[in-house]
């Protein structure tokens, strides 16, 4: 996940930034660069890897003012070029975020005669900050920063005075208040060791700070009242934003990465879907009579929902298998099949070698995956970047949300062109996504009732969800990120499936997690629920907050918003990621590196 610094004062301007970077070097980063204002004026530095070669990469030079950046690449391979500072004549700039229209925006700057050199959307900022500038920074940031739809966190600066101009939109940024000296950081991990008077900024508000002077302005330009926080937190708790762990600081950004990953993607007015990143023609989309999903554990559970979407929206027969199984299985494929691999990390041997094998049979290949410029996508045709930031975590929360929201884009997107979805159903459909990032809000919002539930049963030896249709790929991911945490045996069963055999396992000491929100196969989930509970079991229900029918039947109900009844698999997975997280914690687990488990399976 991209970090930013900054720094005015009189102290030495560049060994403050670079050390400030370090401190941002745990949210993942593949490029680094600074910019700093010297006698000769703007001077930039950036490279490719470790800030360490950005180190080597620096002369000595004297500077006490700068910006500098750690890029997780969203837009464009991470290359030194694409690395921040993105420079437009003697304006610099820094960027965490993506700009919405970007393509917009790059039309108009390149008829005004601005020339681009990189492949990312920061770059509109830099050219947008310089064609307004008459000498007034502050001035010339609004006036571009108001052409820009997006989310953004940003830090200019300009050779002609020692001055940091910084916006926010949506994403972190803090003012760090020093003595002579003033500090700007997206996270507060970065400006500890220098001071712990912090201003957090809010949205739509800029600062403009010198060695000794902030000022907070709104986008009118109009002087705005900050406050300053006394900061307590050490660097470990700071990392984590104050959660004890990273995986449950993760979870709670599922509000906001769930909006990044939809972000220009969707347009409700028109009931489409913008995909331009994908390499298939709508004819080539109307050839496709099979879609072959392979992945790896969670990433698996998302390929199931997927499945599930793309037969019934986009009426495209799709089937899904294990990674490790299809690699030597004998696939039947053609050059009518897409093929969609799907990894967060990019790395996982097992994709990797199963993508390879696919190409063979000259498939089309589309890869989802959250992290830029990885082996898998050097694999495949077409890339589909989810967007949820960096996870540290080994247990894949907010990088599976984000898989479940593109597999909706990719299914809505074909089932848009192969006309089997009609413009009301899609607007009506999207208009509910864009809803999704405030209802998962609510959701965390309630986590202490899920808590409740948690302990109540984390001293279970095994535990049972059951889903039936949609809900079954989340059942299974249920119980995986419960087994993977907490130790406690799960299984996810599709609840049609019990009376075939598990239901022998059935009893009052194994507790059923039910997810029974609205779905044509709710009546028959009720009768599910009822076969456990005269077993026995202590039965937990996800169901709708409408639902007046559900707690007859079960010992406790965990309510999500209503929403269309085919999006309540990104709900019921944040319920169950809580669960398992609680369940772990009340156990006194390792939750961010469980035993035996690495976050990325790079061998066989
Ligand atoms: O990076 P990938 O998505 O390819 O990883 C696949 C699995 O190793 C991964 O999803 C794993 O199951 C998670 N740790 C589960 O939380």
């Amino acid at each position: 996940m991209c970090g930013i610094v900054a720094y005015a004062g009189e102290k030495q301007a560049t060994s403050i930034l670079v050390d400030a970077l370090k401190r941002l070097e745990y949210r993942g980063y593949d490029s680094s660069g600074l910019a700093v204002l010297t006698d000769k004026g703007l001077e930039v530095y950036k490279t490719e890897g470790q800030i360490t070669n950005l180190e080597t990469k620096l002369p000595k030079i004297e500077s006490s003012c700068g910006i500098g950046h750690t890029r997780w690449a969203t837009q464009g391979a991470p290359t030194t070029i694409n690395a921040h500072p993105h420079v437009s004549g003697n304006i610099a700039v820094v960027h965490n975020g993506i700009i919405e229209n970007y393509q917009e925006l790059y039309d108009e700057l390149k008829s005004e005669g601005y020339k681009f050199v990189s492949e990312t959307d920061t770059e509109v900022l830099a050219h947008l900050a310089h064609m307004y500038y008459k000498g007034d920074l502050v001035d010339a940031v609004i006036k571009g920063l108001k052409k820009v739809r997006g989310t953004y966190a940003a830090a200019f600066i300009c050779g002609d005075s020692k001055q940091v101009v910084a916006a926010r939109k949506d994403s972190p940024l803090i003012v760090g208040i020093g003595k002579g000296e003033n500090f700007l950081a997206s996270d507060v991990t970065a400006l500890l060791k220098y001071t712990r008077d912090i201003v957090y900024m809010h949205d739509l508000e800029i600062a403009s700070m010198t060695s000794d002077k902030i000022d907070f302005f709104d986008f009118d330009g109009n002087p705005v009242q900050e406050h300053t926080e006394s900061i307590e937190w050490n660097v470990e708790t700071a990392e984590k934003s104050g959660y004890p762990h990273f995986m449950i600081k993760e979870i709670h950004e599922q509000a906001t990465s769930v909006h990044d990953t939809m972000m220009g993607r969707i347009s409700e007015l028109t009931g489409e879907v913008m995909l331009g990143e994908i390499k298939l023609s709508n004819e080539d989309i109307m050839k496709l009579d099979r879609i072959e999903i392979i992945a790896c554990g969670t990433s698996y559970n998302a390929g199931l929902l997927g499945k599930y979407l793309f037969e019934a929206l986009a009426g495209i027969h799709a089937d899904v298998d294990i990674s490790s199984e299809f690699r030597y299985a004998n696939p039947v494929l053609c050059e009518s099949t897409l093929l969609v691999a799907i990894s967060q990390s990019g790395e996982t041997a097992d994709t990797i070698a199963a993508t390879k094998e696919a190409k063979t049979y000259n498939c089309r290949t589309l890869a989802i995956t959250n992290v830029v410029g990885t082996t898998l996508s050097r694999e495949v045709e077409s890339i589909i970047y989810t967007r949820a930031g960096h996870e540290i975590g080994v247990a894949a929360t907010k990088t599976f949300t984000s898989q479940l929201i593109v597999l909706y884009l990719l299914a809505i997107h074909f089932a848009r062109i192969n006309k089997r979805l009609d413009v009301d159903r899609s607007k009506r459909l999207l208009v509910q996504m864009k809803q999704l990032p405030g209802i998962i809000q609510q959701i965390l919002n309630n986590k202490e009732l899920i808590k409740k539930q948690a302990v109540r049963f984390s001293k279970a030896r095994d535990y049972f969800f059951l889903g039936r249709s949609l809900n079954y790929p989340i059942a299974l991911e249920g119980a995986l990120k419960l087994k993977e945490i907490s130790y406690i045996h799960a299984e996810g069963y599709a609840a049609g499936e019990l009376k075939h055999g598990p239901l022998a396992l059935i009893s009052k000491d194994t507790p059923v997690v039910a997810l029974a929100t609205r779905a044509s196969t709710y009546d028959k989930m009720l009768n599910n629920i009822k076969e456990v509970k005269a077993r026995g079991a202590p039965v937990m229900a996800i169901a709708c907050a409408d639902d007046t029918e559900i707690q007859k039947y079960v010992d406790a109900v965990i309510r999500v918003p209503v929403t269309d009844e085919l999006l309540y698999p990104v709900l019921s997975s944040v319920v169950l990621q809580l669960l398992a997280y609680y369940s772990a914690e009340d156990l006194g687990c390792p939750i961010d590196k469980p035993r035996n488990l690495a976050k990325s399976v790079t061998v066989e």
